[in-house]
């Protein structure tokens, strides 16, 4: 998928909210057989949120699109849609993105959501830029949220150290009223027939839940954790390579990568030979968000002054399905 030909797409808002409670390596000692050190070490996490009972994907991802709908200085009602991406959903139906527009009061908006698990963002970023690139919206609020916790087995130390809660959002407009983060292209990618490497087994229309399910953990996320962090790190490397090819490394800015581990992120920059300040982590404070990470770290790059005028800001992510792809702005 190359650059849209039509209008010209730009970030006009972003905003972001993570819940209250905060999960140690300390805390999770006392639950499964790890320990702060091992975690820190191969991950580079410290401590993750997790969400209160009241608080769903529909709630948090509300109060991130209020957060960016304040940064583009538009009102709710300004939006005509809404791309909520969630691996979480508040229920199977109705959409996620329908619980957020009536939150935030976004009466003139149409919304779905859009599942690709932690490329989640990255896919809902580039659909929501081909829409305002062909004129068939202009003003989309693009949501990433997740209550992973939700999904997840702290019996499981292979995935239950790794992954938190939170939500992300921005607002894409015309690069006209945005005045920054104009989109230069993007990709979206998949490779099916990987259900063995990442999956929740049950709970959907191939498994519903029973008794049985709940039993054996079903409804809860499995993982070879191995077979990820190879494809993570080589993917990576790609998807950056071809993303600034055109345009040369000494016009990047930073890469603001999916939050997937510290150590596959270091990994993948000493292959491309760049510094590991070329890449915005926050992952020590929230984990893996899934496809919450990127619109949560990219609002805190902005915020924190991280991202760097005129140049190019890369955001690469890669989860289940297997799926991968990466967006490209000038900030
Ligand atoms: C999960 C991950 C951290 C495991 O790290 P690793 O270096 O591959 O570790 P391994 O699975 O090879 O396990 C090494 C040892 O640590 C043990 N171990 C695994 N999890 C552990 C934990 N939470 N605490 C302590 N020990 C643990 C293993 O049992 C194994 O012990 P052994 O050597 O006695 O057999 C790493 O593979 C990873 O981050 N993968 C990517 C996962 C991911 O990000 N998924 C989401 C993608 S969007």
């Amino acid at each position: 998928m190359n650059r849209v030909n039509g209008i010209r797409v730009g970030i006009a808002g972003l905003g972001s909210f993570s819940p209250d409670k905060v999960l140690t390596n300390q805390d999770l000692e006392k639950l499964i057989d790890t320990s702060d050190e091992w975690i820190f070490k191969r991950t580079g996490i410290r401590e993750r949120r997790i969400a209160a009972d009241h608080e769903d994907s529909g709630k948090m991802g509300a109060i991130a699109a209020i957060r960016a709908l304040e940064d583009a200085k538009l009102a709710p009602e300004d939006l005509d849609l809404i791309i909520c991406a969630t691996t979480t959903p508040d229920k199977p139906f109705p959409t996620t993105a329908c619980h957020i527009q009536d939150a935030i009061g976004a009466v003139n908006s149409g919304g779905f959501d859009m599942n690709s698990a932690c490329s989640g963002f990255v896919f809902a970023f580039n659909t929501a830029a081909q829409y305002i690139g062909t004129g068939m919206a202009k003003r989309v609020l693009v949501v990433g949220t997740e209550k992973l916790s939700s999904i997840l087995n702290y019996k499981d130390r292979n995935t239950c150290i790794l992954f938190g809660d939170g939500a992300g959002a921005m607002v894409l407009t015309s690069l006209e009223e945005a005045g920054r983060g104009e989109y230069l292209g993007g990709s979206i990618q998949t490779e099916g027939g990987n259900d063995d490497v990442l999956e929740v087994p049950a709970g959907g229309s191939t498994r519903p839940t029973d008794q049985e399910v709940l039993d054996a953990g079903l409804d809860k996320m499995v993982m070879g954790g191995n077979r990820v962090y190879r494809f993570a790190v080589n993917t990576f490397v790609r998807l950056v390579k071809d993303a600034l090819e055109p345009y040369g490394y000494e016009q990047l800015g930073r890469i603001v990568p999916h939050q997937v581990n510290q150590r596959i992120i270091e990994s993948a920059l000493e292959k491309l030979d760049l510094p590991v300040e070329a890449a915005y982590s926050n992952i020590h404070k929230y984990g893996n968000t899934s496809a919450a990470s990127v619109p949560m770290a990219f609002d805190e790059a902005y915020r924190g002054d991280h991202l760097i005028k005129g140049k190019l800001a890369c955001s690469v992510a890669f989860g289940a399905g297997l799926s991968w792809g990466h967006f490209l702005v000038r900030w």
